[in-house]
């Protein structure tokens, strides 16, 4: 049986453009509006198609250059057709951000939106790769999701994903054990909470400032919702079913969400925290030491 649309959507991350604007697009500005004074070089970590980088060399004329770092070969190439007008302005690396070579760039601005959770548990190398790719002066803006976890460690997404698969025919209480045995790890697992992140971060980075704001997610259609969770998350759950059966958990997954929208009036929602961190000072002055934990 050949594929259906929705899986191959999953396969190739596609259509994000349009599933982002349901949560992650609205870091974009909220990230970009910290931005300071006049940078010369932003490195954005996690750069998916681009968008980021596309908005913030259209929004800062003194950014010689503008760095995307990802790992989806198809984002890649989507986020090189969308930043092609901007020539060597922009420039697009593949990486595996749980092990960042050195780049030849420092920048006064480094980004990462909606990514850090992919990252775990091994965030604290790319804190490390950070302070170490940081301008003097530079800033690391973050964000990080935190949705509950419940008893049996599932919250945001894993839920929705509970719904599917109850629908479609797993106990509730099975849920946990089924991703376990297939080496999915929750979501809610994988978004430290802003405790345990202070403590990762705090070997490499100091916090300057932070914000908060809930990220509530609202569709007008199961279809919308199927969608965004197969451009976002891909077939992360779905490898959970054998491939005949997943074209339906996308299906149950668009009709979990819209059951929620009817009954609640949103289908999710979660606080998410934009920090705004620096290198520690002795690191920046070159003495090539990491200072101790703050
Ligand atoms: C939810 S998307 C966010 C994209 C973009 N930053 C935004 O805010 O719209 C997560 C991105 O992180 C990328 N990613 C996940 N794990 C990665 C890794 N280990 N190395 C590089 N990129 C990774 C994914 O391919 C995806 O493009």
């Amino acid at each position: 049986m050949s594929p259906s649309a929705v899986e191959i959507q999953a396969r190739t991350l596609a259509g994000y453009a349009d599933a982002s604007r349901l949560r992650q697009v609205h870091d974009r500005d909220w990230v970009l509006d910290r931005v300071t004074g006049s940078p010369e070089t932003l490195i954005d970590l996690g750069s998916g198609i681009g968008q980021l980088l596309d908005t913030a060399l259209g929004r800062f004329p003194s950014l010689r250059l503008a760095v995307g770092l990802e790992r989806s070969e198809h984002r890649l190439a989507e986020a090189a057709r969308r930043l092609a007008p901007y020539g060597d302005r922009a420039v697009l690396h593949a990486a595996d951000l749980t092990a960042p070579e050195q780049l030849p760039y420092r920048a006064q601005v480094i980004t990462q939106t909606s990514v850090l959770h992919w990252l775990y548990p091994d965030e604290d190398r790319i804190f490390a790769w950070v302070a170490e790719h940081l301008a003097p002066g530079g800033r690391f803006l973050l964000t990080t999701y935190h949705p509950a976890r419940d008893a049996q460690g599932l919250g945001g997404e894993d839920e929705l994903v509970r719904e599917a698969l109850t629908a479609l025919g797993t106990p509730a209480a099975s849920v946990a054990a089924l991703l376990a045995a297939h080496g999915v790890l929750p979501i809610a697992t994988r978004t430290r909470t802003v405790d345990d992140l202070l403590a990762v971060l705090a070997p490499h980075l100091r916090v300057a400032g932070h914000a908060e704001r809930d990220a509530v997610v609202t569709v007008d259609s199961a279809e919308q919702y199927e969608h965004f969770h197969a451009a976002t998350f891909g077939d992360y759950y779905a490898q959970v079913l054998p491939g005949p059966r997943r074209a339906d958990f996308y299906r149950a997954v668009g009709a979990a969400a819209w059951r929620r929208q009817n009954e609640r009036g949103h289908v999710s929602h979660m606080p998410v925290r934009l920090w705004e961190l620096t290198a520690h000072e002795e690191f920046v002055a070159g003495t090539g030491n990491r200072p101790a934990r703050a």
